[in-house]
């Protein structure tokens, strides 16, 4: 490994930040040494040594990482064999199958969290273990304000799934299985099946969801050790990347590699390029310009699109593809793809390895073009994901035009709305709805203020009598997010939300709406007279949330386009701990 990071590594303990605590001759360092004692460790275990924190965000509720228990027992190996201190950290877990309304809601919680437990406590560097969604924005956005060194620990996608003859994904498939049943061609006891086969084992979920690509995008950013990001989580080489992990934790924190040392514009658009090849989650959109904002790199929606423009999908995994993340790991994984992208690609980014990222994929290969096409035969030329602008959305808002069906690109068509989730939820499935293949669906009140907590609401269900006729995707409009694993002509973070006002809270049923995607527009065909009648006519909703967490979040969390961060998170203080005695 070299030393890219400059005047570091002297391996004087006396600089680690942890002698801070225990070196001096004083009574407030006698109580740390003497309770660490008290614990049954002594001096020699950790003094003179990097102390390593592995923030672990396991917990029974989260379904993800059922194998964190025996993973961090395998970094703490790795930290021990390259003489380091392990001490392991739980923060909050965010499993996205089990909390209510959404794991987004909390992610801005588990940021603040890791930031305070690092700064606050005796560690010399990092492991951020996460996988489940917005675990991956959390640690990393909480890493990069604390500027302690850090290095992401990725929980691995499952195996791939089987059900009688077919291969299954995780909710992309559920999606599609629960759309058949509705349409009356699924019976009870194959969808029960369904259900006893689509999580195969401990792992995220193993289609290119948010999980898998906020992975992608850690590992991009140079926060992983090489090709971590798709390794199935119960793979042997799973546990030999814990180990090295480790190792590699105790090396940062002798050169001091911080977060923000390490992380430049050109890393973020390192990042943005990896999403857009993989087709991956829009969810990832919104974190990059969160954790971009945590570094003081301004990341917006405009930047994004200019790399949609030049960024192919190569990678063919679900949802927008056939395969699955056993599949691309198998096919080279991360490195493999990236080496199929040198020309988008900041090749003299640095990573957590001491190396650049164009040293990392120098010898990367590709096994299968089947997997991870080529630049000639490419999933889609470039445009997988856009940023939309119009009357609807003078901020903007974005499509997944990878995982849409082609003819509905460029459409226009009424309106039909719905001012929340649960009156959608009454009404979608009424026989007597007036509702074609044409109509738009348009959703409001499911933003980051307005839902709250921005929840995955943003693929809404094709009503049941249009999929009795066949009818499988509709342009569908909200100022929601949608699952990673979801697909669909779904126009989504639509900016500003309808719950402050944005022009979506505007819309009535049978106003016309024009999409069209190769324009990067969405127009809502009503006079500017009209317009501003309603405007003058509209009542902002009344606030839900008056008290604790939920109040602070109404409070300060940004739009959409700015990262949903709150609004006093941006950039980083310091990380010396609060040093009062
Ligand atoms: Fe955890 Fe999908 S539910 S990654």
């Amino acid at each position: 490994m070299s030393d890219t990071v400059e005047g570091l590594d002297k391996r004087d303990p006396s600089k680690l930040r942890s002698s801070r605590w225990f070196a001096p001759d004083d009574l407030r360092s006698f109580g740390h040494r003497s309770r660490l004692k008290g614990m049954g460790i002594d001096d020699a275990d950790y003094q003179g040594k990097p102390i390593v924190a592995l923030l672990n965000t396991w917990s029974d509720l989260n379904t993800c990482h059922s194998h964190f228990k025996q993973r961090v027992d395998e970094i703490k190996r790795g930290v021990l064999q390259a003489g380091g201190f392990p001490v392991e950290v739980p923060v909050m877990s965010l499993g996205e199958m089990l909390m209510k309304p959404t794991t987004m809601l909390y992610r801005n919680l588990l940021a603040m969290e890791a930031e305070e437990v690092i700064r606050c406590h005796p560690v010399d560097s990092v492991v951020l273990m996460g996988g489940c969604d917005k675990t991956v924005p959390a640690l990393i956005m909480g890493a990069i304000s604390a500027d302690v060194p850090s290095i992401f620990f990725p929980a691995g996608p499952m195996l791939k799934a089987r059900w009688k003859d077919q291969t299954l994904g995780s909710g992309t498939d559920a999606w599609k299985y629960w759309a058949e049943r509705c349409a009356g061609n699924l019976c009870e006891s194959d969808w029960k099946g369904v259900e006893n086969c689509i999580a195969r084992s401990a792992g995220t979920c193993m289609t290119m969801g948010t999980a898998s690509t906020m992975a992608c995008i850690a590992e991009a950013l140079g926060l992983t050790l090489p090709n971590a990001a798709s390794i199935p989580a119960v793979v042997a080489e799973h546990s030999r990347l814990a180990v090295a992990t480790g190792r590699r934790a105790v090396e940062l924190a002798w050169q001091n590699v911080t977060p923000r040392g390490l992380l430049t514009r050109a890393s973020f658009e390192n990042a943005m390029a990896t999403q857009l090849s993989i087709s991956g989650s829009t969810n990832a959109i919104v974190h990059m310009i969160a954790m971009a904002g945590r570094a003081d790199i301004r990341l917006t929606l405009d930047d994004y699109d200019a790399m949609s423009k030049k960024v192919p999908v190569l990678a063919d995994v679900r949802p927008s593809g056939k395969f699955l993340m056993e599949d691309f790991y198998d096919a080279g994984g991360l490195p493999g793809l990236l080496s199929r992208l040198p020309d988008v690609l900041q090749l003299s980014a640095l990573t957590v390895n001491g190396m650049t990222l164009g040293e990392q994929i120098q010898s990367a290969e590709v096994i299968d073009d089947t997997v991870i096409r080529t630049r000639e035969n490419p999933l889609w030329p470039t445009g997988g994901t856009c940023v939309l602008r119009g009357n609807l959305a003078p901020n903007g808002c974005v499509i997944k035009t990878v995982a849409a069906e082609a003819r509905l690109q460029k459409h226009v068509g009424p309106a039909l709305v719905f001012d929340n989730y649960a009156e959608l939820k009454k009404v979608i499935n009424d026989p007597e709805l007036d509702v074609t293949e044409d109509t738009v669906l348009v959703l409001r009140s499911a933003g980051p203020i307005g839902a709250p907590g921005f929840p995955e609401w943003g693929m809404l269900p094709i009503p049941d009598k249009l999929l009795k006729r066949g009818i499988r995707d509709m342009v569908r409009i909200s100022d929601a997010r949608m699952s990673g694993t979801s697909y669909g002509t779904c126009i989504l973070h639509v900016s500003p939300e309808s719950h402050v006002g944005g022009p979506l809270a505007l819309v009535e049923n049978g106003d016309l709406i024009e999409l069209d995607v190769a324009n990067r527009s969405l127009m809502l065909l009503v006079d500017a007279e009209t317009m501003t009648r309603r405007r003058e006519n509209w009542v902002r909703p009344t606030a839900t949330w008056t008290r604790g967490y939920h109040r602070i979040f109404a409070d300060h969390v940004t739009q959409a386009h700015e990262g949903c961060d709150f609004d006093f998170l941006h950039g980083h203080s310091s990380n010396r701990e609060p040093d009062i005695f």
